[in-house]
């Protein structure tokens, strides 16, 4: 019998260096250890802050992580990660309550699929394996989602190979959902002809296959400020409406009534076309199909100031401090590898505002020390939690010169 301390960054019990599966701090467990974990504790005593998980796939499914917590706690320990990782820094901040999206509103995930011996089977990942356990009453993603499973099955069931995994990017559009598929048989005739068909028949409004676009009935589109978007297929997008929003509402503030913006790790412009409305923008990424719907999207836009993107590998190239001495802010938005470079060359610019976005806290924390000891003060941090019941964290935060 042991007593779980904490959980650790997968959100997973742990206690006496052993890690137990779906567990809560201060429960006692007992189980079978098997290499250093327990998958199937028994809990003997629950936290208070257990609850009855939401979603009767949650036991088999391995797409949420904490279920099995109140929706209080989960707040808590999200926020505490990043105070923590901070803390690891020598760095304390001000907290504002944590911003979390709805049940049943990811409008862009991906999903496994795998053929079978007839038919095939399009879910998530069943836990700690590699096998695909089916969703049909999933309270994580949008209905739209959810809807398009039936269609899914039917594009694994003719491309999808005997033995790989399918990969499907969905996401849900204003004209439909967009499918990027990817690890399935390669293209040939037969499925050059028979795979839109099938998405045709199920309303899918595109369909990539190995990044090949196979059927688009109007490109799709989302709103970003005044513009209208159509991003590149499979293209990177906050995962929900509701976090978009609140990032974006974050960095608005922390940019406050600068005239010109540098907007970097901008993709598709969920930062960039908003802050146009104000500012003079340069919006730096490093997939340039990215950058070209963020331009075409702002071409045909009205009364926005001017955007001019940069296709740049900010690892290797970052902006340097006579590029950067030119704005009143910078937003930077960095993969989970974080962006160490660039932010050595940003604590050197003299930038009067930074508007940091992560997804990472333990990259933003080391990032966030850079700054904080060129003279930089952390000013507020807003966790964000679009991947409600999952053991990721997301953030905005403020940086000023001082
Ligand atoms: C977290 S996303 C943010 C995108 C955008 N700010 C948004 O909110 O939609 C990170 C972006 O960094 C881009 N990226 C990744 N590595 C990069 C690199 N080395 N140089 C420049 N951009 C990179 C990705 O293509 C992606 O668009």
């Amino acid at each position: 019998m042991i007593t779980i301390e904490r959980l650790n960054l997968r959100a997973e019990g742990v206690a006496q260096g052993v890690t137990v599966a779906r567990a809560l701090p201060g429960e006692t467990v007992e189980g079978a250890e098997d290499g250093g974990r327990i998958a199937q504790p028994r809990i003997l005593e629950p936290s208070p802050q257990r609850v009855a998980a939401p979603c009767r796939h949650y036991k088999a499914c391995g797409g949420c992580a904490l279920m099995h917590a109140s929706d209080a706690f989960v707040a808590e320990w999200k926020q505490d990660v990043v105070r923590h990782a901070l803390a690891l820094q020598g760095i304390e901040a001000a907290f504002r309550p944590i911003l979390t999206s709805p049940p049943r509103s990811r409008r862009r995930a991906t999903l496994a699929g795998r053929r079978l011996k007839s038919g095939a089977l399009v879910g998530f990942h069943a836990r700690a394996s590699d096998t695909v356990t089916a969703i049909p009453d999933c309270q994580l993603l949008d209905p739209a989602l959810i809807a398009m499973i039936p269609a899914l099955e039917a594009l694994v069931a003719l491309g999808g190979s005997r033995k790989g995994e399918v990969k499907l990017t969905v996401t849900a559009f204003d004209q439909g959902v967009e499918v990027a598929a990817s690890g399935g048989k390669p293209l040939d005739n037969a499925l050059r002809m028979g795979l839109p068909q099938i998405a045709g028949q199920y309303g899918v409004a595109r369909l990539a296959w190995d990044g090949e676009v196979l059927l688009q009935s109007e490109p799709p589109s989302l709103p970003m400020g005044a513009a209208k978007v159509s991003p590149p297929p499979g293209a990177f997008l906050q995962a929900t409406a509701h976090g978009e929003a609140s990032l974006l509402q974050a960095v608005r503030e922390a940019v406050g009534e600068a005239r010109s913006v540098a907007d970097l790790f901008a993709g598709c412009g969920t930062f960039s076309l908003p802050l146009a409305e104000n500012a003079e923008v340069l919006a730096v990424e490093g997939a340039a199909e990215m950058l070209a719907a963020l331009d075409l999207g702002w071409r045909n836009a009205t009364g926005l100031k001017r955007i001019t993107t940069e296709t740049r590998d900010l690892f290797r190239r970052p902006l340097l401090p006579d590029e950067l001495a030119a704005f009143d802010a910078v937003v930077i938005d960095p993969p989970r590898a974080g962006a160490e470079a660039q932010t050595a060359e940003l604590a050197a610019s003299g930038v009067p505002v930074i508007a940091f976005v992560s997804c990472n806290p333990v990259t933003f924390a080391r990032d966030a020390k850079t700054l904080v000891s060129a003279g930089y003060l952390l000013d507020w941090v807003q966790v964000v939690d679009q991947f409600r019941w999952s053991a990721h964290v997301e953030l905005a935060a403020r940086f000023t010169l001082t």
